[in-house]
């Protein structure tokens, strides 16, 4: 039996009708039961702003913080903005790199699922993305990767999935991001013993 396992989520998309939002609850439905999602809202945080990194940071920076803190583990969900992550992601991924020392984003397991209402599946996004995992030590799922394109004909009126060959892949997808958490807690527990 898997221990439980809690994965924040951060949605790259801020409208309300994201396709990247519903690729994230999809693959939320189709994960397996001991990852519990907890989607983390990044809209309304303040710009990264090294002055006010002082001992009262904004609220909204802190509440973040310890979301991330909590979780054992992030899922990006993410379009591509003109071939990269939209400002809002890296906003996010600058607050949760701070305070030096003590990044709760920092070591973390993380997952990467670019979109785009395009053919290309956001590829750009993706791998710019990565690149900022990798400053953050955050051990990224290397395979399956996912890059999900046509993302706006995924879906219904009424916000259900339509193609299942797409459901089976997000399926895969969240097993082997659990699969990926599972080693990283082993390996961290046998470094602990
Ligand atoms: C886009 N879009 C887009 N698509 C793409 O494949 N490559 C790109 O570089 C861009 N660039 C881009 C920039 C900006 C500012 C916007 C608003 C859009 C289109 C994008 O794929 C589309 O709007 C998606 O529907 C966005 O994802 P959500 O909001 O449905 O999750």
């Amino acid at each position: 039996m898997s221990h439980p396992r809690n994965v924040a989520v951060i949605v790259g998309s801020l409208r309300k009708d994201s396709a990247s939002r519903k690729i994230a609850k999809e693959i939320a439905a189709r994960a397996p039961t001991n990852l519990r999602f907890d989607f983390v809202e990044i809209g309304a945080l303040p710009f990264y702003d090294q002055d006010l990194e002082t001992a009262t940071p904004p609220v909204e920076w802190t509440a973040f913080r310890e979301k991330i803190a909590a979780a054992d583990a992030v899922l990006f969900v993410t379009p591509e903005y003109n071939r990269s992550i939209p400002g809002a992601v890296k906003n996010a991924i600058d607050v949760g790199s701070r305070p030096y020392g003590q990044a709760p984003l920092s070591g973390k397991p993380a997952a990467v699922v670019s979109t785009s209402a395009g053919a290309l599946g956001g590829f750009g996004a993706n791998h710019h993305l990565r690149q900022t995992l990798v400053f953050l030590d955050m051990p990224t799922l290397m395979q399956p990767e996912a890059y999900i394109g046509n993302s706006l004909a995924l879906f219904d009126e009424n916000g259900q999935l339509v193609n299942e060959q797409t459901g089976q892949f997000l399926g895969k997808f969240a097993a082997a991001f659990a699969d990926l958490i599972d080693r990283h807690a082993a390996n961290a527990a046998r470094k602990a013993a």
